[in-house]
Parts: structure tokens; C-alpha cells; sequence
């Protein structure tokens, strides 16, 4: 299965990283969080954040403007209807996190993977909330995630 388009949910430190490296790998990106403000301040933290790799020439302006391109901000869950892997980057709370998945899972296509970053809750019990726990998986990203290259 190829993934051509991810959704991230939560903008905060870590999906708005997640969203810039999978955008720099010519992926994308919908970012999804509570509201339409936390999403401009997600994009605008990527913005920045892409500034300061060109200033150090880690990536050239062009390969910033195509990445910016490639995110859009999602607003509503359905939003996220079409992506082929979704990764959920929300408050380290599992109450949070399950309600998350019960409100995704319905809008997501049945062979769509969905992955948590989180830190420290069961993969196997987050997946039993779903109605895919074998295409459920955890994949922790290193803070900060531009930075850093282990997943
Ligand atoms: N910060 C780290 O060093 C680090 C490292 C690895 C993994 N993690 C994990 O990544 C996840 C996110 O952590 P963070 O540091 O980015 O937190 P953060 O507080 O910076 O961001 C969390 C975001 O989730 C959003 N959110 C909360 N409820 C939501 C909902 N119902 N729907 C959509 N969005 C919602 C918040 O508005 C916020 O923007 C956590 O599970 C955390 O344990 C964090």
C-alpha cells in the first residue's frame, strides 16, 4: 500500500512536526486539531520552522515552498476521509485519545492505517477502542521532530 496523504491530528509540537517532515518527504499533509486557531498556529510554527532550515541551508527554497503546498489545515474530521495513514499527535490523555479515534474511525476508508505518537499509553488497549486493531500501530516521533531522525 503506498501513502500518498496523511492526516495528523493536534497541531501542537509534535503533529505540526510530523506534518513538516512528511511534507519535506513529498507526502501530503491534513492537519487536523480542536480549532481553526490551533491549526494557523500549527502551520505558522512549521512556517517558521522551514525559514530557519533554509537560512542554514538544509533545504533550498524551493523544496520549502512545494513542502508549505502539500499542507493543508483540516478543520473537521472528514476532512480526513481521504487519507491513507492517520496519525494521531493529540494531548498525552486517553480519554482524549479514544474519543479521537471514535469520532475518526467511522470517517477513515477500511484499509487506512491509523498510528498514535503517544508517549506512555497501551497501543494494544488505544487499538481495542477502534474498529482496526490490526491496522493500528504506534510510531513515537523524537521531539523536536524536524531535528531529530529516529522514529
Ligand atoms: N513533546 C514531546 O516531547 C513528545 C515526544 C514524543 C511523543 N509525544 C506525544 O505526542 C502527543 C502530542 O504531544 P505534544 O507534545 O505535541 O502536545 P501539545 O500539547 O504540544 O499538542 C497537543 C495538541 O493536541 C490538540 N488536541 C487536544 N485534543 C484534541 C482533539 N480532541 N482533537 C484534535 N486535537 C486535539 C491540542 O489542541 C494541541 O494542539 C502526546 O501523546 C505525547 O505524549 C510527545
Amino acid at each position: 500500500m503506498e501513502i500518498r496523504k496523511i492526516g495528523v491530528i493536534g497541531a501542537g509540537q509534535m503533529g505540526n512536526g510530523i506534518a513538516h517532515v512528511a511534507a519535506l518527504a513529498g507526502i501530503d499533509v491534513s492537519l487536523h486539531d480542536i480549532s481553526e486557531d490551533r491549526i494557523k498556529s500549527g502551520l505558522a510554527t512549521i512556517n517558521g520552522n522551514m525559514s530557519r532550515q533554509l537560512s542554514k541551508n538544509l533545504i533550498s527554497e524551493e523544496e520549502r515552498q512545494n513542502a508549505l503546498l502539500r499542507i493543508g489545515g483540516a478543520p473537521k474530521v472528514d476532512d480526513l476521509a481521504d487519507c491513507d495513514l492517520v496519525i494521531e499527535a493529540a494531548t498525552e490523555n486517553e480519554q482524549v485519545k479514544v474519543k479521537i479515534f471514535q469520532s475518526v474511525c467511522p470517517v477513515l476508508r477500511p484499509d487506512a492505517i491509523l498510528a498514535t505518537n503517544t508517549s506512555s499509553i497501551s497501543i494494544t488497549r488505544l487499538a481495542s477502542t477502534t474498529d482496526r486493531p490490526e491496522r493500528f500501530i504506534g510510531i513515537h516521533f523524537m521531539n523536536p521532530v524536524p531535528v531529530m531522525q529516529l522514529v
